[in-house]
């Protein structure tokens, strides 16, 4: 449904647009359908994003969030994307604790929790086998290094065609993420991508040819609208918008 790339002065201006975005987005799903179900990304960028959420008046009791990707860590941990929004967001608005669906991260082997949240997510969703759930909102960053979600370069799970949820792997460490495949399948993927130093690889993510294994955020290409919103350091000299 096309590639909407907006590039903003200001890491408040993106914020802003960031918020005016997810936020009509997550009320145009809960109008059409009665719900919006949406997947948050984790890191550093989204934290002031879930921050302005919270402070918005929304359908909250028709909202069900899930994460895009998890590091292998209890809740409770400082690097815990679902303690993150949890602190963020989620503990200040009037959310049903239904609605919350995080990775588990409690399992001895991280594939049996991947293969959990994938059943979990399916039958949440009532999809068939072989039928990939449909997110309304999928929230994804991006790292220097052309990752997306925990999408890592020259990893397994890049080749994953028939799991929804598969095992992330950085500099060794598991991590839980949605393959591409389901990715895919949104109906809206917004990036939200700040900092100079993201530039180099959002110019390989962005060139007409490239190497998808190198730049995994250029597996991204959803059947529903893609969203680039960038900061002026990260997008500023890639003549994108
Ligand atoms: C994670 C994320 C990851 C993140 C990028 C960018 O769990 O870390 O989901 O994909 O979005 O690494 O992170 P920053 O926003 O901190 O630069």
């Amino acid at each position: 449904m096309g590639t909407n790339v907006e590039v903003l002065p200001s890491q408040t201006a993106l914020l802003e647009r960031s918020l005016l975005l997810v936020a009509d987005k997550i009320n145009t799903a809960t109008a059409l359908r009665g719900q919006c179900t949406i997947a948050l990304s984790g890191g550093s960028t989204p934290k002031s994003l879930y921050e302005a959420i919270a402070k918005q008046s929304l359908p909250w009791e028709k909202v069900h969030v899930f994460w895009g990707d998890e590091r292998y860590v209890p809740p409770e941990h400082p690097d815990s994307n679902q303690g993150m929004a949890r602190r963020a967001w989620l503990d200040k608005v009037d959310i049903p604790a239904a609605n919350i669906h995080p990775m588990p991260t409690d399992a001895a082997d991280p594939a049996a929790d991947a293969q959990k949240y994938e059943l979990e997510v399916r039958e949440f969703f009532g999809s068939a086998p072989g039928e990939f759930p449909v997110f309304d909102i999928v929230l994804l960053g991006m790292g220097d290094d052309g990752h997306t979600a925990s999408l890592f370069p020259h990893t397994d799970v890049l080749q994953a065609r028939d799991r929804a949820i598969g095992v992330g792997n950085k500099d060794g460490q598991p991590r839980l993420t949605f393959t591409a495949p389901l990715i895919n399948q949104a109906r809206c993927v917004i990036f939200i991508v700040a900092g100079a130093n993201k530039q180099s690889a959002l110019a390989q993510v962005f060139a007409p040819q490239g190497d998808d294994m190198a730049y995994p955020s250029r597996l991204i290409e959803p059947v529903g609208e893609l969203w680039w919103l960038l900061d002026e350091s990260a997008g500023g000299n890639l003549g994108l918008a």
